[in-house]
């Protein structure tokens, strides 16, 4: 069972690419949505919330964790990853495609404070960047508006702006979205930038790598075919031989209307 944190919804922007890819999979998917916002919590704080839920998840069976969080992850891999036997799979700034894509060879991070102070987030920019300009600025308000459900409309764009042009000022062409909760601004982002702005969202590519990671380890759905504890027939159409049937569970520390509503507009 796949494991997935996040502060609140924004991981769903990755949950949703994960379940392209693996629809056969079992999901928890856990949102600290009574803690949320992490982007200005201290390192130990967010480290503390991490091990609670990573133990919630396990308890309930998961046996890889996506930390669907780039805040979380700059703050807590390296500690889960110590202190835990299975594996994290964590979310990482795109700056290499940006650059790859880059035109005016001036790329634009947007994330939280948390993020973009963390020697992780830093570490990857200075050993990824070349000759490329990389500029950032935190994505203020973006979180709550995402948290509220307000992912439209003139005040939206109005927050999205305030965070946005300072790095189209720079030259930027290519914005990074640093922070899981910014993809549900996407549209917002894109009309704030204009057509000639790229906007690169990583979590297609955390996808991919939790799917690589996940084969490597033996982990995928159909990969226990010789369980023996599975013994009743294949689930009809699903072309399985494991037992695993693409069920998921959402769960959250605070009240759970926004996931709720969220889940059932992605369809998830
Ligand atoms: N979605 C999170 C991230 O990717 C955290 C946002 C927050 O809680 O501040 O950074």
């Amino acid at each position: 069972m796949i494991g997935i944190f996040d502060s609140g919804i924004g991981g769903l922007s990755v949950y949703r690419e994960i379940r392209k890819l693996l629809p056969q999979e079992d999901y928890v998917y856990y949102a600290d949505n009574a803690h949320c916002p992490y982007g200005e919590k201290t390192r130990e704080y967010i480290i503390a919330r991490a091990r609670e839920i990573t133990e919630t998840l396990i308890g309930k069976g998961a046996d890889i964790i996506v930390v669907a969080c780039n805040t979380a992850t700059a703050a807590a891999i390296s500690t889960l990853r110590a202190e835990y036997p299975i594996r994290f799979i964590g979310m990482e700034p795109a700056i290499k495609p940006a650059v790859a894509v880059t035109r005016s060879g001036v790329v634009g991070v947007l994330a939280t404070a948390g993020t973009l102070k963390a020697e992780k987030y830093r570490h990857t920019r200075d050993t990824m960047h070349g000759d490329v300009v990389v500029v950032e600025h935190i994505g203020q308000g973006f979180v709550e508006l995402v948290e509220s459900g307000e992912t439209s409309g003139p005040h939206a764009e109005e927050v999205v702006r305030n965070s946005l042009k300072p790095l189209l000022d720079e030259g930027a062409d290519t914005i990074v979205l640093g922070c899981t909760h910014y993809p549900f601004l996407t549209d917002v982002i894109r009309k704030v930038a204009g057509p000639d702005v790229t906007v690169i969202d990583p979590a297609p590519a955390v996808a991919r790598h939790l799917m690589e990671v996940m084969q490597e380890e033996g982990l995928l759905a159909g990969s226990e075919s010789t369980d023996a504890s599975f013994s009743g027939p294949e689930p009809a159409g699903s072309g399985l031989t494991g037992k695993r049937t693409g069920h998921s569970e959402f769960i959250s520390s605070g009240p759970d209307t926004v996931l709720k509503k969220m889940a059932a507009r992605l369809n998830l």
